[in-house]
């Protein structure tokens, strides 16, 4: 592929993909102009009904980057990227997802910005092979990592506890590995693993054990029950417990800090001088390969006697752009609980003009 070539194929579906060409969308009668309603006392988006995190933090990150595309990684319901093609005239948005569903809602919202708007179905660890469709530097990259409110909020694609649905949790319906799989087909000590590194449980074993005893384990319900069987009632008081252990399944699910890392490693070769990435982690897992990344990337690595020239060849790529991770405001937790686990990380590459 060459830049501003197509077609590009998703590497989970192998679906061929094709440019989206912009088509007018009307404004529907009794919404905000920028798709937003009220459902239930919580603001939702239409459409894709996800509320888009710290939005006007990511905003105001991509404001001194130099003109060209900004690729949004998960475009989801493409609440960012419509906040940025709005807020920046010099940005064009690249909007990857590896969710059809998602996809399809990004294509609708962002079509009145025409070609300034691009959206592929593809995992974010080809987002290099994604640059290449267009044309102009890459001046910023988004990860708003995880699932968004849609995935979990229909039953069917088995995300959440919350309701039954089947063991699924694949973001990617194309993809092979599912819930079921992992529920149904890990050893016990396997299922253990995940819990403690994905879930960070220290009842790991417990809910490994109870479930490996409740096989074959068919639902979300089921699954749920189980895992609440095998902690002690104080513990249940304090918060469902199988929220610790979907989580983690979800991570096997769609290997999510493996592509992460991919990914990440994908930025140094491709981001223009002065161009930024952006990652809003809600997990520590992600947190720690994205905080570890930056910090190489900033020459944190060097190993060499402070005072002296680096001679252990620490990559000096950028500088991390805010100490610690960033969090939501109260105010925005409250209105959007889903925001409160939510850590901001941003990196800005060398060569900007705002250094
Ligand atoms: C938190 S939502 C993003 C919401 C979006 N920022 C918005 O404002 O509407 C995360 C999205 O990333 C997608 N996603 C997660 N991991 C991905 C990956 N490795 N490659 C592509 N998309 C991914 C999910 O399917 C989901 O739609």
């Amino acid at each position: 592929l060459t830049r501003g070539s197509w077609p590009l194929c998703s590497p989970s579906t192998g679906k061929v993909e094709v440019p989206y060409s912009a088509r007018f969308h009307l404004h529907q009668p009794g919404r905000h102009p920028d798709g937003i309603r009220s459902v239930g006392g919580l603001q939702m988006d239409q459409d894709f009904n996800h509320l888009p995190v710290m939005a006007a933090e990511v905003i105001a990150l991509f404001g001194t980057v130099p003109r060209g595309w900004a690729i949004d990684a998960t475009v989801g319901g493409a609440g960012h990227s419509l906040r940025l093609l709005q807020a920046h005239s010099h940005l064009s948005v690249l909007g990857l997802d590896r969710d059809p569903s998602a996809v399809a809602a990004a294509r609708e919202r962002l079509a009145s910005h025409g070609a300034r708007a691009q959206v592929l179905a593809a995992r974010f660890d080809s987002l290099a092979e994604a640059a290449l469709t267009v044309d102009g530097p890459v001046v910023g990259v988004l990860f708003d990592l995880g699932v968004s409110s849609p995935q979990l909020d229909v039953a069917d694609r088995g995300f959440s506890y919350r309701h039954d649905g089947p063991l699924d949790m694949r973001m990617d319906p194309g993809s092979d590995l599912t819930a079921y799989d992992v529920v149904n087909g890990y050893s016990p000590a396997n299922l253990a693993r995940l819990f403690r590194d994905n879930g960070e449980t220290r009842w790991a074993g417990r809910m490994a054990d109870a479930i490996v005893r409740g096989r074959p384990v068919r639902g979300t319900q089921q699954l749920a029950e189980l895992v609440a069987s095998a902690v002690p009632a104080a513990v249940r008081r304090r918060g469902n417990p199988a929220s610790r252990a979907f989580q983690a399944i979800r991570i096997e699910v769609n290997a999510e800090l493996e592509v992460l890392e991919r990914a990440l490693d994908q930025l140094p070769g491709l981001l223009a001088p002065g161009g930024r990435v952006v990652v809003l982690a809600y997990h520590s897992g992600e947190d720690r390969i994205v905080k570890g990344r930056f910090l190489s990337w900033s020459g944190g690595t060097c190993t060499c006697p402070p005072g002296l020239p680096c001679a252990c060849d620490a990559p000096r790529l950028g500088r991390i752009m805010n100490k610690g991770a960033r969090k939501p405001s109260a105010a925005e937790v409250e209105t959007n609980p889903r925001a409160a686990s939510a850590r901001l990380r941003a990196f800005e590459m060398s060569g900007g003009t705002t250094e």
